[in-house]
């Protein structure tokens, strides 16, 4: 199911009335969710997230503009007429019900033409059951279960009325860190097992980057940036973009343009034919440094951290807009560290800069 969103825009009014300062949670959002993608809808908390996705849903309705779903104008349609699944951060699994009964509890509110036999809601429970991979678990009570698993029911209550739209809010947050990623993993086999297309909330760039076909990502209601993973990483549209993709997080030095060249401080690291002269960030991927001892960049040298196949450089430099910078650097390049000091040339693309007073991205 196509979704899209036309002028989309939710407004929070003050607490009080007297209260005149307004929050615009989503502002003006136009875009499309091409059938059977998945979405990571990426930010940091508060930009309006989940707030998105309760329009989506309607558990929120807009202050101005169109949800289409398909070529159904949903905008005024109530949550339970929509079709879509729903599952958030805290499963919110009924504790005096089996896994089974869970799983059931939303089949049994289906009235007239959809009311369904026993048999075919058992039918519906194992199938989802298996997709889901907890088909050994359907006597047990909530309690006894992992969060992995608890997580994994909540994800086949959302799909066994097999809804066209499946909406996820920060749904593996509970989860430590290797179920994490091994719930992620097998999110994604059931989203592209059931093509259902799927937005997916969370403030975690690298579980957007590895689940996403595509991420959009939001800073205070307004919509960055929208496109492949690796894309977005590839050619982040301004600063925040870059800086919020990638960890460690690209490091970011004040610079400048001057005669068709780049440079930080001194020392000219790029080429910038024909681009007029001004202050400009110059940001650098931690793998786009590369150890050159004749290298323009030179920096204080602070620590070495050994991560096996490859070395993090930390140092120092007075441009450098943060304490300390990080490189990525092959672990059996060789360094010898003499004189305090580390020089480094760099990848031409994976450096970013970014106009001084816009923070827009400057295409060289
Ligand atoms: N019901 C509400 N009334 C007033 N303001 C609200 C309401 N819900 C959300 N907001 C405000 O709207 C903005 C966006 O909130 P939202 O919950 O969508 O953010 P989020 O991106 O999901 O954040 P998080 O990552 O912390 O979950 C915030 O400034 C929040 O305070
Ligand atoms: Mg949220």
């Amino acid at each position: 199911m196509k979704i899209v969103l036309e002028h989309l825009t939710k407004k929070f009014p003050g607490i009080s009335k007297k209260d005149k300062s307004e929050v615009i949670a989503v502002n003006d959002f136009n875009f499309e969710i091409p059938d059977g993608k998945l979405i990571g809808l990426l930010g940091p908390s508060g930009c309006g997230k989940s707030t998105a996705l309760n329009l989506i849903c309607g558990l929120e309705k807009p202050t101005n503009g169109r949800i289409i779903f398909g070529d159904l104008d949903v905008t005024g349609l109530p949550p339970e007429n929509r079709g879509v699944g729903l599952v958030f951060q805290n499963y919110a699994l009924y504790p005096h019900l089996t896994v089974y009964d869970n799983i059931k509890f939303p089949l049994e509110n289906l009235r007239g033409k959809d009311k369904l036999t026993k048999e075919q809601m058992d039918a519906k429970i194992q199938e989802v059951a298996k997709l889901v991979q907890i088909e050994n678990l359907l006597e047990r009570r909530p309690s006894e279960m992992s969060g992995g698993q608890q997580q994994r029911v909540a994800i086949a209550r959302a799909l066994v009325k097999r809804p066209q739209v499946l909406l996820l809010d920060e749904p593996l947050s509970n989860l430590d860190a290797r179920l994490r990623l091994q719930t992620r993993e097998e999110l994604k086999r059931i989203q592209q097992e059931t093509g259902i297309t799927t937005v997916f909330v969370t403030h975690d760039q690298e579980e957007a980057m590895s689940i996403s076909d595509t991420i959009v990502v939001m800073k205070d209601g307004v919509l960055q940036q929208m496109g492949e993973p690796q894309s977005i990483y590839d050619e982040p549209i301004n600063l925040f973009v870059a800086s919020f993709l990638g960890t460690p997080q690209i490091n970011v030095f004040d610079g400048y343009i001057k005669d068709g060249g780049v440079y930080i401080g001194e020392a000219k690291v790029l080429d910038a034919k024909g681009q007029p002269d001004g202050d400009v960030s110059v940001a650098i991927r931690p793998e786009g440094f590369v150890l050159d001892s004749n290298g323009p960049l030179e920096c204080e040298f602070v620590t070495r951290e050994v991560m096996g196949r490859d070395t993090s450089f930390v140092a120092k430099h007075d441009k450098f807009r943060g304490e300390k910078l990080r490189a990525i650097i092959p672990s059996e390049e060789i360094y010898d560290g003499k004189d305090g000091k580390v020089r480094f040339s760099l990848k031409p693309s994976k450096v970013h800069i970014f106009d001084g007073k816009t923070d827009e991205r400057i295409k060289l």
